[in-house]
């Protein structure tokens, strides 16, 4: 596939074997996102009060399964019953790399290998269902379907959440350069486009705001991410540099001595 595949192919085609290395070298700054999530709320009492027997949790866009990972690291999930864990995602790698990091209390469930825009209405209830980092590459045109499976899947009292970048944010910013400077693609959905969605969709939202910064002073660590980001290993760290657009918004994120430096402002989307 080409470079100038659009947006959504060059994500399914990257989340595979052939994209593992990239991957990693996103999740060397990334794996942060997942840390500050798992900081921002109390989950154990939110989780608790959704657990009864027989409770299940959707996990949409799964990935690598880096928010659960953060969660039994950084949360006390220790007194919540087990819970039947589902992973959607259109990628087959991406729902074996999350099932591979599954442990207490989230237990395996099913696999749903589609999109959510693609979730069959009757999918079930689920007592949870998140979405983390998960729907930038889900085209904006098919949103609001998507927002409508997402809330349908949320049992009665369930708790929904979405964890997504704003549109000022490093992702979204930094793709709207590479578009303009690199080559055009579809954008990101952006956090604001996903809550608007929500609340169409009939959905009662209250938006979390949480703000960190990523960064390092490797080039080589900078080029991973920022090819990730892109979902193009194709373009140098020197060719984005010198990109028209994107070379002026990367000169933003750097400081005299050239360390790398990437702003992140996140909502959290509570249903
Ligand atoms: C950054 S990862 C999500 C990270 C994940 N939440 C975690 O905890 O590690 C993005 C995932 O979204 C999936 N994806 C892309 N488009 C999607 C769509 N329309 N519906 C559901 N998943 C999608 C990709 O295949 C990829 O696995």
């Amino acid at each position: 596939m080409s470079a100038a595949a659009d947006t959504a192919a060059r994500s399914l085609e990257h989340w595979s074997e052939a994209g593992r290395a990239e991957m990693e070298a996103f999740y060397a700054l990334a794996t942060e996102d997942y840390r500050q999530l798992a900081l921002a709320a109390d989950w154990p009492a939110l989780l608790g009060g959704r657990a009864r027997p027989g409770w299940r949790l959707l996990d949409v866009a799964c990935g690598s399964g880096k928010f659960p990972t953060a969660l039994l690291r950084y949360a006390d999930l220790g007194a919540l019953p087990p819970v039947t864990y589902d992973l959607l995602d259109p990628s087959t790698f991406s729902i074996a790399e999350a099932r591979s990091h599954l442990a207490p209390p989230f237990t395996p469930g099913r696999e749903l290998a589609v999109t959510l825009q693609d979730l069959p209405p009757d999918a079930g209830a689920y007592e949870v269902v998140w979405a983390t980092h998960a729907l930038y590459a889900l085209p904006p045109a098919e949103l609001a379907a998507a927002a409508d499976r997402f809330v349908a899947a949320i049992a009665p009292g369930g708790l929904g959440v979405v964890a997504q970048a704003t549109a000022r944010s490093h992702y979204l910013a930094f793709y709207d350069a590479f578009r303009a400077g690199v080559h055009d693609a579809t954008p990101y959905t952006s956090a604001e486009q996903v809550r608007d969605a929500l609340r169409a969709a009939g959905a009662d939202v209250r938006e979390q705001r949480i703000t960190y910064t990523t960064g390092t002073t490797d080039r080589v660590v900078a080029e991973g991410f920022l090819q990730r980001c892109a979902f193009d290993d194709t373009v140098s760290l020197a060719e984005m540099e010198a990109a028209p657009v994107l070379g002026d918004y990367l000169a933003g994120c750097r400081d005299a001595d050239g360390a790398y430096s990437f702003d992140h402002e996140v909502l959290l989307l509570w249903l």
